[in-house]
């Protein structure tokens, strides 16, 4: 089957630049994004591109030039979905807040929600993409809603998980790793894995597209994501080490990254990792492997999570106790609250973390992120009910000038590695702070040496400069 109609449901994170490259690579297909969330697509048409809802670098360029042509962003599901001979799913997956799994399991009832629509919707034939990052065997469960609907018509399930880092979105999608299709291997689970190579195969050279069962796609997707957070908290369990012994973490990162079976990737010691898949990836695991009975397995990738609230509990504990034990009615200025550099979102950040143990000690934090809005902040916040909405905004002020936000401050703490806080003029920030005035670089992404001839007193993680 040669497609020539896609449709998405889900413009966020992923479905969004995903179907950005889609459209770009293959101007024969249509592809329509939809989105129950109207606020989001009246944002991605924007007439100024520069507004998309999701900050990428180049994104926007991808959008102006597609958007109109064959990429629409539409509120209309139904009708999508009735046009499309191939429908990605790619709506959130976030951890259960409520009952059974409370805590640990993905919540799947937009998922089901999406199956159950295109059940009731389909009048012909269509191949459904599993694009979210699901449990294993969401896949069948997703067939089940679908056959069961007694129209007679006939649905292929793939998984195609999406390997794609924020901040190098674009880049990630355009020259793949690997692109991953999981299918069934009956001829007609074959001719649907063939029509979705087809499509990557229009940019993605074809050994680096991979076909496997749907179980082992699915699977890969979170052991992948296992692996990454793993690498990263295990980083951050030699900083703690090296903090007391003397070693410097980034010298040993770099003398274990040159051992080729290591690799120099993801050896970056930081205040711990954030970003949406991660930590609810590895509880997806932990919830899996418990549910078959496997402790051991379970406890394994448990530890991973475990040791990255450590991380992110030690760098704050860590500004109380240098600050003279309290930071009490002390100004506390955060350069950063995204989860990582490149990108607006914000989800599960360490600076979500380190604001509210802060906050407990009654500190007053500025916050200073170059794509993240006040509003975002505070609901980040307000999220967590540790305090009332009132507290939270008094407790927190954001800003959009970083030499305001450092302005008066006891402390610098740098939550995100954003390269223009390398570059700002950081003797006119030590003029206007308290004295002694701190730094703590929870990314290690600035000159000590320089800091400190300033005057400034530095900390950075994993090392004692
Ligand atoms: C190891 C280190 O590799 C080496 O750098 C260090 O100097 C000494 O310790 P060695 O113990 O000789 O070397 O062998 P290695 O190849 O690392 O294997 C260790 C064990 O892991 C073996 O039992 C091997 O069978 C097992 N292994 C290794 C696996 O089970 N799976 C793998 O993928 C790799
Ligand atoms: C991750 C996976 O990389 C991607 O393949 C998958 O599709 C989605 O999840 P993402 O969460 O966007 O992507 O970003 P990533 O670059 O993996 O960073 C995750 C977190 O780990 C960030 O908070 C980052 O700052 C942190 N990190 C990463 C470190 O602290 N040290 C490192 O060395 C690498
Ligand atoms: P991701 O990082 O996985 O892309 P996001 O939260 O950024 O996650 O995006 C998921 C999007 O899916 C959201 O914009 C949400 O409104 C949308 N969504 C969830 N359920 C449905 C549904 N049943 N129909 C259409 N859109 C949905």
């Amino acid at each position: 089957m040669k497609i020539t109609n896609i449709c998405c449901i889900g413009a966020g994170y992923v479905g969004g630049p995903t179907m950005a490259i889609i459209a770009q690579k293959c101007p024969h297909i249509k592809v329509t994004v939809v989105d129950l969330n109207a606020e989001r697509i009246v944002a991605w048409n924007d007439e100024n591109v520069e507004n998309i809802p999701i900050y990428e670098p180049g994104l926007s360029g991808l959008v102006a030039e597609a958007r109109g042509r064959n990429l629409f962003f539409s509120t209309e599901v139904d009708k999508a979905i009735d046009e499309a001979q191939m429908i990605f799913i790619s709506v959130n997956t976030p951890t259960k807040t409520y009952g059974l799994g409370k805590g640990m399991a993905a919540d799947l009832k937009y998922i089901e929600l999406c199956a159950r629509q295109i059940a009731g919707i389909a009048k012909n034939d269509k191949i459904v993409v599993e694009k979210s990052t699901l449990p294993v065997r969401t896949a069948e469960a997703i067939k089940s809603i679908l056959e069961n609907t007694g129209n007679g018509v006939h649905f292929q399930i793939l998984s195609n998980p999406e390997f794609l880092a924020e901040g190098t979105a674009v880049q990630d999608l355009l020259q793949p790793d690997r692109v991953l299709i999981g299918g069934e291997s009956s001829p007609e689970g074959q001719e649907a894995i063939q029509a979705l190579v087809d499509v990557y195969a229009n940019w993605v050279p074809q050994e680096r597209i991979l076909t496997t069962n749907v179980w082992s796609s699915e699977l890969s997707k979170l052991t992948a994501n296992a692996f990454l957070a793993q690498r990263v908290s295990s980083i951050n369990a030699m900083s703690e080490l090296c903090e007391k012994t003397g070693a410097d973490v980034n010298e040993v990162a770099r003398a274990i990254g040159m051992d080729s079976r290591i690799g120099p990737k993801f050896l970056k010691s930081s205040v711990g990792f954030g970003g949406s898949c991660f930590q609810k990836d590895i509880l997806n695991l932990v919830y899996i492997a418990k549910s078959y009975g496997l402790h051991e397995v379970a406890d394994y990738w448990e530890q991973v999570i475990i040791m990255n609230d450590h991380q992110k509990r030690r760098f704050a504990s860590n500004i109380v106790q240098t600050l003279y034990n309290t930071v009490s009615g002390k100004k506390i200025a955060f350069l950063g609250w995204a989860f990582k550099k490149d990108t607006n979102d914000t989800r599960e950040s360490a600076a979500i973390y380190v604001s509210d143990y802060l906050l407990n000690e009654q500190a007053n934090i500025a916050v200073f992120d170059p794509q993240v809005k006040e509003k975002q902040v505070l609901s980040d916040l307000d999220y967590l009910q540790t305090r009332s909405p009132e507290l939270n905004r008094k407790g927190i002020q954001v800003m959009e000038d970083p030499y305001e936000v450092c302005r008066g401050a006891h402390a610098v703490a740098i939550l995100t590695e954003w390269d223009e806080f390398r570059e700002y003029d950081w003797q006119k920030i030590y003029d206007n702070m308290q004295k002694p005035a701190f730094v703590f670089d929870g990314r290690n992404i600035l000159d000590t040496a320089k800091l400190g001839a300033i005057g400034f007193i530095v900390q950075s993680v994993g090392s004692t400069n």
